[in-house]
C-alpha cells in the first residue's frame, strides 16, 4: 500500500513544551487575546499529548523558558528532515528569544543545525510541511519569506511547492492545510491564491475542502498520525465522512485555551522523524 510512504505514516517521535509559563501577552497574529485559563491550558496539552501517544508517537519534551509565552508552539523551530533541522527566525522580536533554546536543544539532541546566521525569516513546521518524503509544502507571506526555500533545499532532495497564502487570518500554512496522506489534505480554499489551490488539487487530487467555520474553528490545525486525524473541535460531518472513506478517524482535542494566541494542535508539536 502506497499509504505506508506518507511522511505523517511514519512518524516516529515529535518534540512539546508543556504550557508551564504560557499566556497571552502581545498580539502577533489577529487571533491573539484574552487570558489564558491555565489549568485548562494544561489539561488541553496533556490530552493532546495523550493521543499522539495513544496513536504510536513518542513525545519529547522541553521546558518552556518564563519570559516567552509562544514557546509551547515549538512547530515554529524548525524544519526537521533526515536528522537535520533548518532553523527558524522569527518575524517579530516577541518570539526571537526562543531561537537559542531551540539551537542547544537541537545541538544536545544531535540533530544538525543549519540556517544559523541566515537573514531570511522563516517560521519552521509552521509553514512548512511534509506531505511524503519527497514533498515539502513551503508557505510563504506573512511569517516566512519566500526566499528562505531556496537556502532549505540544503536539507535534501525533494520538490518544494510554493504556497501563496492570501488572508491574513490564515497567517501560517499549518492554519489551512494539513497533509492527510499521500493523495490528500484538509485545506480551506480561500486562504490560497488561484494557482496554490490548483496546485494543491494537482499533487493531493482527494483533498477535502472544509468551510469557512471549520477554518475559523482551526479543524486544518491537525496532525495524521496512521490512521488518526487528530484536530480541534468542530470538524463537520462531512469532513468526517470525507476522512473515513480514506481510511482515518478523527480524534477532536479541545484546544479553546491555545486557539487565544492563533495555536493549536499541529502548533505544539514539532515532527523530529
Ligand atoms: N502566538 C503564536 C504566534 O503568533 C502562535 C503560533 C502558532 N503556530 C503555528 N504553527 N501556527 O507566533
Amino acid at each position: 500500500m502506497s499509504a505506508t510512504k506518507s511522511a505523517a505514516h511514519i512518524l516516529k517521535r515529535v518534540l512539546m513544551v508543556p504550557p508551564k509559563h504560557f499566556t497571552v501577552e502581545y498580539a502577533i497574529n489577529p487571533w491573539m487575546g484574552g487570558v489564558v485559563d491555565k489549568k485548562k491550558a494544561h489539561q488541553q496539552w496533556d490530552s493532546l499529548k495523550s493521543a499522539i501517544e495513544k496513536a504510536g508517537v513518542q513525545v519529547l519534551t522541553m521546558e518552556q523558558t518564563e519570559g516567552l509565552p509562544d514557546q509551547v508552539f515549538v512547530c515554529n523551530s524548525g524544519l526537521v528532515y533526515d536528522n537535520k533541522v533548518y532553523l527558524s527566525r522569527f518575524r517579530h522580536k516577541e518570539r526571537s528569544g526562543e531561537q537559542p533554546l531551540y539551537l542547544e536543544w537541537f545541538k544536545k539532541n544531535g540533530i544538525a543545525t543549519i540556517g544559523e546566521g541566515y537573514e531570511e525569516i522563516f517560521e519552521g513546521g509552521g509553514d512548512a510541511v511534509f506531505s511524503d518524503p519527497k514533498t515539502l509544502w513551503a508557505g510563504y507571506g506573512e511569517r516566512s519569506s519566500k526566499s528562505v526555500y531556496e537556502r532549505i533545499k540544503a536539507l535534501g532532495s525533494f520538490d518544494i511547492v510554493l504556497c501563496d497564502m492570501v488572508l491574513p487570518n490564515f497567517y501560517h500554512l499549518d492554519t489551512c492545510f494539513a497533509p492527510v496522506d499521500e493523495t490528500s489534505a484538509l485545506y480551506y480554499p480561500p486562504a490560497f491564491s488561484e494557482a496554490t489551490k490548483k496546485e494543491i488539487l494537482r499533487r493531493l487530487p482527494n483533498s477535502i475542502a472544509v468551510s469557512e467555520a471549520e477554518a475559523n474553528a482551526f479543524v486544518c490545525n491537525a496532525i495524521t498520525i496512521r490512521d488518526t486525524v487528530i484536530s480541534p473541535i468542530g470538524v463537520s460531518q462531512d469532513t468526517k465522512n470525507a476522512l473515513s472513506k480514506r481510511g482515518k478517524q478523527v480524534e477532536e482535542v479541545d484546544m479553546s485555551e491555545f486557539m487565544k494566541s492563533g495555536g493549536a494542535c499541529q502548533c505544539l508539536v514539532l515532527r523530529l522523524l
